[in-house]
């Protein structure tokens, strides 16, 4: 046996073997999934612009104009009409002054936290910030102190102990596997007293939160005080690549600094135009986020009337805790069985002991088929025998 099929096999043993799983056609509420026609629950196309008709014209419109492919990194030759057409629309949208694309949100939080966070410096990082912040706080050869989550008490703790060195602090808007919101005031008055930078990334926030889905800085009136907001192009805009908003001293400066940007191909025009299709549909059409909201909070309810416990979510992410990895993938496998797919997410995804079904809404499905999974779900969960303080509510 090698080395990694050892490895594999350990994987397998504790219930952390991922296989992918084939869908068929666009990220729509229902998909045929490995053959089987199933209502789609974690898909984080959360507005219904993937598939969205005008989205797929602007991307093969884009196409047939500018080519499929950018060809270089920005810095060479790749920057384009597109790019720049995105960038002043999202900083619009967002409300600041400058925006800078990246090829992914994965790029962008490694990209701008390395560059932002020097070697005699601490980032302070939430520690259920994705996966995304924790790389680029490996990345960045600075101190990284984690704080609890959301506990701005520990945080500020961790600002005095750093008397004076902290660069920035860097936290999820949304979180993505809980679906709560960060305490954005009270980040935002630690960063101004400690004299650091703040950093939210809006990758679930983006579509869901705020005026017109402008996110969770915006719906907290917070946008004049984050220093830097990220967001990604491949959820509720539908299309694929990520930007981070700032003042245009901080863009430029990241345009010569982050690493991700600098030594990447630039991201494909037919997905810049898709991705600004779908921000216009979103401004054209702000309804969407309120029938997400209002889908949401369907599926939090129908939950609640099984006696299943949603953590502490207020927004289209909805947890559903086992504890193990064995029992969350029986319940998924179940679930599937009976016509719901909600990805049963693990370890090193959640911290261990919290695997969970990760149910995401969108603002496509329909109330009533919401209500129908989350019976389903019950059901599922008493044939399995599946319990436990945190999957029954109180
Ligand atoms: C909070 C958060 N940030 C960043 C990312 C990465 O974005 P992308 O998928 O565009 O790489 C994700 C998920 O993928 C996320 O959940």
């Amino acid at each position: 046996m090698t080395d990694v099929a050892e490895r594999l096999e350990e994987l397998r043993e504790s219930g952390l073997r991922r296989r992918l799983r084939l869908v068929e056609g666009p990220q729509g509420p229902r998909v045929t999934l490995d053959e089987r026609q199933v209502l789609l629950l974690c898909s984080n196309n959360y507005l219904g612009l993937a598939e969205h008709p005008l989205v797929r014209e602007a991307a093969a419109e884009a196409a047939l104009r500018w080519g499929a492919g950018a060809g270089a990194a920005r810095l060479i030759s790749g920057n384009m009409e597109p790019h720049r057409q995105l960038e002043e629309r999202l900083a619009a949208f967002k409300g600041y002054e400058s925006a800078l694309l990246f090829g992914s949100g994965y790029l962008a939080n490694v990209g701008v936290i390395s560059a932002l966070a020097g070697r005699d410096s601490v980032v302070f990082s939430d520690e259920l910030n994705h996966a995304s912040i924790v790389d680029g706080c490996r990345l960045a050869r600075a101190e990284t102190f984690v704080y609890r989550h959301a506990d701005v008490e520990h945080l500020a703790w961790g600002l005095r102990e750093a008397a004076g060195h902290g660069s920035l602090i860097v936290t999820d808007g949304v979180f993505s596997m809980d679906g709560d919101v960060a305490p954005l005031a009270e980040l935002v008055e630690l960063a101004r007293r400690h004299d650091c930078r703040l950093m939210v990334d809006e990758a679930h926030a983006t579509g869901a939160l705020g005026p017109g889905g402008r996110g969770s800085v915006a719906a907290a009136g917070l946008a004049d005080e984050v220093d830097l907001v990220v967001g990604t192009l491949g959820k509720a805009l539908g299309s694929y690549g990520a930007y981070v908003c700032a003042n245009a001293e901080l863009t430029e400066y990241l345009l010569n600094t982050a690493r991700s940007f600098i030594f990447s191909t630039a991201a494909p025009p037919p997905a810049l135009a898709a991705a600004q299709a779908a921000l216009e549909l979103l401004e054209a059409e702000p309804e969407r986020v309120d029938r997400l909201g209002a889908n949401a909070a369907a599926l939090r309810d129908g939950l609640a009337a099984e006696g299943l416990a949603s953590g502490p979510s207020e927004t289209q992410i909805v947890p559903l805790q086992v504890g193990e990895a064995e029992p969350t993938m029986a319940l998924c496998e179940r679930l599937l069985e009976l016509g719901v797919f909600a990805q049963g997410v693990r370890p090193p995804t959640v911290p261990t002991g919290s695997s969970r079904l990760r149910f995401s809404v969108m603002a496509t499905h329909e109330p009533q088929e919401l209500r129908e999974a989350a019976r389903l779900a019950g059901a599922a969960a008493r044939e399995l025998g599946i319990g436990g303080p945190t999957l029954l509510a109180a």
